[in-house]
């Protein structure tokens, strides 16, 4: 029989791969959301036209890298290649220009292109992507550029280069090249004073880069890069920028926006083995048979004490137990015995508790030492 595989480039997030993918974007929605930026989702597919003409008609990513295909009715639909063209396209469709300005959004999942893949480069992907969209206030340059330093950080994703350049206005912008990068030049100190400000007076470290160029064309103005020289060749950790015409370009009213995306691959390829927030998780151990009822119960209520909880489901001996807690990285053990005893994974120092009442508070202390 044949053998199945995965379409090259896609992915299997096993766990714990996986968890630290939903710990990343937990991260995202916790940054993001004490900043006011709400959840959005737009579909996985879209009508090829909002990225011909979002991204831009003449770009890799719309010439080479799409997934596009006709449905059964003969329409041509594509499988994103990024977010902003299709959150625009939603905001002109649900007239969310309507509602108070600027809409924060920000959204996480699955993009595709049809790229050759290699380390930190792949045809499904995984962004998470912010966007303020209704307001030219610089604020929003500088406040999206450091939630998204904050989210590496937390995110343990190790030292990384800003680089920030200004592409000018549509209309005064140079066809060619050379003239695109002499005028970037002249233009260097006209990149918005304010967005240099805030960022200094948040001690936010850039290096100013006409050479900057990005992949899409519908920015104006702000561009900006974040890269990790632990990535090697697929150095981008994320990117975005100011895209002034983007809403009025995809039939919308003039309405300016500003946003990023980073690759939540590559922050855990240079997160490697030092994941930011190690979770909170507990193991119990079931040391007498008659325990477990109490177990099932005791891991319901440290649930609810925030931590992340798991008992034994296996009949394994303490011995296994204990191995079995270490795997997952439990930061102590409850062990349900004759008596009870809170084990400090790290030291192995063990304590006893009075009474099941006891518990949380030994834990609790182990989480402190
Ligand atoms: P982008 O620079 O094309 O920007 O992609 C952002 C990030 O997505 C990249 O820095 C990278 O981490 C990740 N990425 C892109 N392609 C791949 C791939 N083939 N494999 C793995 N990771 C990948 C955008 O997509 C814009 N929509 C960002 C934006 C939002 N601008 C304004 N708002």
């Amino acid at each position: 029989m044949k053998k199945l595989q995965a379409p090259r480039g896609t992915l299997d997030v096993l766990p714990p791969g996986a968890r630290r993918r939903l710990d990343v974007v937990a991260i995202a929605d916790d940054v993001l959301g004490r900043a006011g930026y709400e959840p959005m989702e737009t579909p996985v597919f879209e009508d090829t036209e909002v990225f011909a003409r979002g991204v831009g008609e003449s770009t890799d990513i719309v010439q080479k890298e799409m997934f596009t295909f006709e449905d059964k009715a003969g329409r041509s639909l594509t499988l994103r290649p990024e977010a902003t063209a299709g959150i625009c396209r939603a905001y002109i469709e649900h007239g969310m220009h309507k509602l108070p300005q600027p809409v924060k959004v920000w959204y996480a999942g699955p993009f595709f292109r049809h790229e050759a893949p290699q380390a930190g480069r792949f045809r499904q992907f995984t962004q998470i992507d912010a966007e303020a969209i209704g307001s030219d206030d610089p604020t929003l340059d500088a406040e999206l550029i450091l939630l998204l330093a904050e989210i590496l950080e937390r995110a343990g994703t190790g030292p990384s280069r800003l680089r920030l350049s200004s592409l000018g206005t549509p209309e005064t912008r140079a066809d060619y090249l050379e003239e695109l990068k002499r005028f970037l030049r002249a233009r260097e100190g006209e990149l918005s004073e304010d967005v240099r400000a805030l960022l200094d007076s948040a001690g936010m470290e850039y290096e100013i880069d006409p050479t900057l160029v990005r992949g899409l064309d519908y920015y104006t103005r702000t561009v900006f890069e974040v890269e990790s020289e632990r990535l090697g060749a697929q150095a981008a950790l994320g990117g975005g920028g100011r895209y002034d015409g983007l809403v009025e370009e995809l039939g919308g009213p003039p309405t300016p926006g500003v946003g990023w995306a980073v690759g939540v691959e590559r922050m855990l390829l240079a997160a490697g083995d030092s994941p930011g927030e190690p979770a909170e998780r507990l193991f119990i151990a079931i040391a007498k048979p008659d325990a477990a009822r109490i177990g099932f119960q005791l891991a319901r209520d440290l649930r609810e004490a925030g931590f992340r909880v798991e008992t034994e489901q296996a009949g394994r001996s303490l011995k296994g137990q204990l191995k079995q807690a270490d795997r997952l990285g439990a930061f102590a053990t409850v062990i349900l015995g004759d008596s009870i005893e809170v084990k400090d994974m790290q030291t192995g120092h063990q304590r006893e508790a009075g009474s099941l009442d006891q518990v949380l508070g030994l834990v609790r202390e182990v989480t402190r030492a």
